[in-house]
């Protein structure tokens, strides 16, 4: 008997420049930025704890050694708040990277695409399903629901193919994303026949956008290996998964959730209100705030 095979490791791009967000990510790499008190990628990377994943695997560049600090022992910072018996400050710091939790980091050495950076994770990621998690992208599940990856590794054990997230995106917003098209394929799910990135709405196929998580299997390294330069003259994730549609298949599931875009300012900002809203510590005082002062 043969057991299906899990997702055990998380591949997390941080290797881009951020320069939607100038002049803060001069300096700082914009995964590091803060929606309310924790930084992006640490939502990202949350969120692939709680879905089961215990193996990160940073794809890092230049300016990007604050990443590898903050899932790192802060020795200093930690003696200090022991001396000073800030116990509970000190259970925070220590459970962002929680015991059971390994952190591998290798480097993209040029800035040539999603799909060249996932293909620098795959020597540590070997011959395994892995997912994928654009932390720019932060994803909530619904309240009290799973979150969007732990959903996706659902449907992995299921179907067994590389599944993608999409949301419906306006035809205005189609040249932002990777759109599919399929056939639908249970509750959620579409069988993907065509995919292309960043189409021009009167060509887009469909208006089933991809989100930043996705669950693929190893194929993929050897199809991004093999494919031409696409769309921006980049080496595109979109190009390397649309070889595998002829070759394993690939779904799109229609996940539950909501998606703030933080690469955007409006996203961010976005994201900024409506998770203060929900925080325990400062959602109630914040609310009352923004109904005294802005309406
Ligand atoms: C990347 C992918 C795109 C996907 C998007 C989701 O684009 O290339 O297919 O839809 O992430 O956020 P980027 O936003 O990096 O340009």
């Amino acid at each position: 008997m043969t057991t299906k095979p899990t997702v055990c490791k998380a591949v997390f791009p941080v290797a881009g420049l951020g320069t939607r967000f100038l002049p803060a990510t001069k300096a700082a790499p914009k995964e590091m930025l803060p929606v309310v008190d924790k930084p992006l990628i640490q939502y990202a990377v949350e969120e692939a704890y709680e879905a089961g994943i215990r193996h990160m695997v940073f794809v890092t560049g230049r300016n990007k050694r604050a990443i590898e600090d903050h899932f790192d022992t802060a020795y200093e910072l930690e003696t200090e708040l022991e001396a000073a018996q800030k116990h509970e400050l000190l259970a925070l710091v220590r459970s962002i990277k929680p015991d059971d939790m390994d952190c591998s980091y290798v480097r993209q050495p040029r800035s040539l695409g999603l799909g060249h950076a996932v293909l620098c994770a795959q020597p540590l990621v070997g011959k395994e399903p892995f997912a994928v998690l654009l932390a720019d992208d932060l994803m909530t599940g619904v309240d009290g629901g799973k979150s969007v990856l732990a959903q996706m590794v659902d449907v992995f054990a299921r179907v067994g193919t590389s599944i993608l997230a999409v949301q419906e995106v306006p035809q205005e917003h189609v040249r932002r994303y990777g759109i599919v098209a399929g056939d639908a394929a249970g509750e959620r799910l579409t069988r993907v026949h065509t995919m292309v990135e960043k189409p021009r709405p009167e060509a887009s196929p469909s208006r089933m956008g991809v989100a930043g998580r996705y669950i693929l299997t190893p194929a993929v390294f050897d199809e991004i290996r093999q494919q031409p330069r696409g769309t921006g003259g980049e080496i595109q994730l979109t190009d390397g998964i649309a070889r595998l549609m002829s070759t394993e298949g690939v779904h799109a599931y229609l996940y539950e959730g909501k998606r703030y875009d933080c690469g955007s300012k409006h996203g961010f900002l976005e994201a900024t209100v409506e998770l203060a809203l929900k925080h325990p510590e400062v959602g109630p005082d914040f609310r009352a705030y923004l109904r005294n002062t802005i309406c």
